[in-house]
């Protein structure tokens, strides 16, 4: 079995990761919780050591009801369940900005208390003393769209010793420049796919010149973002998943992991086959050729 060190390693910050992840957005759709812990597990078998998820992922449906009996469950807790006490390689990636309560339904935090709150959250579901990675994701807004009091905030709990590291989500080059002159920034996190948004082109230059992971997220979604995977590939994308015998959802992921060698993988799966091919991906080589007919 193809493990994850197969499509290389990069080094977030303090610590290495290899390149192709797991995405946990995904993994409280299904009902089934054992089938989410063991896919949970399994990509740690596999290899996995960087999991993104964030406080907010949680069974999809309605308004949040704390009081229905406790049938939702979290992305954070299922990774505490299946995987706590965490292997030492492990890096959990989580955000804050966008939160949810049973007041407010879902929000965006703009005041450090409400940083600091999500922060919280995420300690408890998590079951850590500190969280490895944190990513402000921001909603952005045209033209001065300061993140500094926000991501202050993020790196006045990482000298709290609440976080190790820090990153920042959907943003453009100028929230960069403003959060690396507050903290060093190890991840961008930006939706980005072989068919979307290939005007971060530039932007995942910019972030291996300054030695930043760039980690996208809708590789395998594509257009269809939060819908799930897209079903619309290109002639030369089939051609190639085809030449290689894998499916078109594999040639979208290796084709991401061959644009830098900064760039992380972190398909999201609560489908134990797909998390098998998903890994399988980071081991597909694409030439030159391949690469030139699908830009
Ligand atoms: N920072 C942000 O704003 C942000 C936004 C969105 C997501 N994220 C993060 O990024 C991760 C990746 O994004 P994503 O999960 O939305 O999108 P994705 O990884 O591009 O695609 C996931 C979708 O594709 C399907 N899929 C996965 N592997 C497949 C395969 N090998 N063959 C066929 N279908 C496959 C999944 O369904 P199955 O479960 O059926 O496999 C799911 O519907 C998330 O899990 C989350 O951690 C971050």
């Amino acid at each position: 079995m193809i493990n994850a060190s197969a499509a290389g390693s990069w080094k977030l910050g303090e610590v290495t990761v290899n390149r192709m992840g797991y995405g946990a957005m995904r993994i409280t759709v299904n009902p089934d919780r054992d089938l989410a812990i063991r896919v949970l597990r399994r990509a740690v078998e596999l290899g996995v050591n960087h999991i993104d998820t964030a406080g907010f992922y949680r069974t999809p449906g309605g308004p949040l009801n704390l009081d229905d009996g406790g049938s939702v469950r979290y992305a954070n807790e299922l990774i505490r369940d299946a995987l706590a006490p965490y292997p030492d390689d492990l890096v959990i990636t989580t955000k804050v900005g966008p939160g949810e309560d049973p007041e407010r339904g879902f929000y965006q935090a703009r005041t450090p208390a409400e940083i600091r709150a999500q922060v919280e959250t995420n300690l408890r579901q998590l079951g850590v003393d500190c969280l490895d990675v944190v990513n402000l994701r921001i909603i952005k807004k045209p033209g001065a769209d300061s993140i500094a009091e926000r991501f202050g905030a993020l790196a006045e709990l990482r000298d709290a010793g609440l976080i190790r590291q820090l990153g920042v989500s959907n943003v453009r080059a100028d929230h960069i420049d403003e959060a690396e002159a507050i903290a060093p920034v190890v991840c961008v996190q930006n939706g980005y796919a072989i068919d979307m948004r290939r005007d971060q082109d530039e932007l995942i230059r910019l972030c291996a010149d300054r030695g930043i992971a760039y980690t996208p997220f809708f590789a395998i979604a594509g257009t269809e973002r939060e819908g799930g995977a897209t079903n619309d590939h290109s002639e030369a994308v089939q051609a190639i998943a085809t030449a290689h015998g894998v499916t078109p959802q594999q040639v979208r992921l290796a084709w991401t992991l061959h644009q830098s060698p900064n760039v992380l993988a972190i398909p999201g799966t609560g489908n134990p086959t797909h998390l098998e091919q998903n890994i399988a991906a980071g081991a597909i080589h694409l030439t030159p050729d391949e690469l030139a007919t699908v830009n």
